[in-house]
């Protein structure tokens, strides 16, 4: 029977693919792909699958999601295997779970290889551990995409020592200043790793005064860190300095 494997691709470094993940990749014969999913990670997919890009847009993604769902199906009764390619971890803001059940009522072998979120490993590589003894003994992974609504939204939230926030990019100054009206410290670190675990990341370390403020550019996809571990990064830096110099 034909499985369908829902895979997590990880950040974006090929080498921070799971081994399960990796394997299925390079024999399976048909992969659908989101835009997270980083160029170097589809190279290892085997050179004769049929590679279907199924990236979302703003706005268009209802329609895109049922074309998505049908198109797993057709390719389901033409490959004995098909992989579901999902940035991070399938199940994290990933519509995963969703695509999961759906395929699942529909008759089909679902099978999950879980990722490596953006979430943690994102922050974690560039030197910002989501908790650090003394300094952060917790931390939450909130969406920043949220309904339109007043700060209350971020009430829940906001008395957490490290807060991660993804799809944050849009409407970052506007979180800021709730969570700086919720009580959190203005002058508390934040950082965004943008196209975190790639040649192309790029790692802003600034304060929430200056997001809400709207002082800082940050483009898609970036990962939003707030909280005093952020201050770790710059500690890791100087004892490497300090290390090479002496
Ligand atoms: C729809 S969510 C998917 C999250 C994904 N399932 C995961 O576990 O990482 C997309 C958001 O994840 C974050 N993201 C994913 N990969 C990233 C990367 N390599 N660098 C920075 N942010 C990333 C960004 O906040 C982006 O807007």
């Amino acid at each position: 029977m034909t499985t369908i494997y829902l895979i997590g691709a990880g950040p974006g470094d090929p080498d921070l693919l799971t081994v399960k993940a990796a394997r299925l990749l390079a024999q399976t014969g048909a992969v659908l792909y989101d835009r997270l999913v980083s160029p170097e990670v589809l190279a290892l997919a085997h050179p004769g699958a049929e590679l279907h890009f199924v990236g979302k847009r703003e706005g268009e993604q209802e329609a895109i999601q049922n074309e998505i769902l049908h198109l797993m199906e057709d390719c389901a009764r033409r490959h004995p295997s098909v992989v579901r390619l999902k940035g991070g971890d399938p199940m994290v803001f990933g519509r995963g779970a969703e695509e999961w059940a759906w395929l699942v009522q529909r008759g089909w072998n679902v099978e999950v290889v879980p990722g490596i979120s953006s979430a943690i490993a994102v922050p974690s590589l560039a030197g910002i551990p989501p908790t650090f003894r003394g300094v952060s003994g917790g931390f939450a992974v909130v969406t920043g995409h949220r309904q339109e609504g007043g700060c209350d939204q971020w009430a829940a939230y906001a008395q957490v020592e490290t807060l991660i926030i993804l799809m944050a990019v849009a409407r970052r100054a506007r979180i800021a200043q709730c969570l700086i009206r919720l009580g959190r410290d203005s002058q508390q670190p934040v950082a965004f790793i943008e196209n975190g675990t790639t040649p192309r990341e790029r790692v802003i370390v600034t304060t929430l005064a200056e997001v809400a403020a709207g002082q800082v550019e940050v483009s898609n996809p970036a990962v939003m860190i707030a909280g005093d571990v952020v201050h770790q990064r710059a500690l890791l830096r100087e004892a490497a300095c300090n290390f090479a110099a002496a």
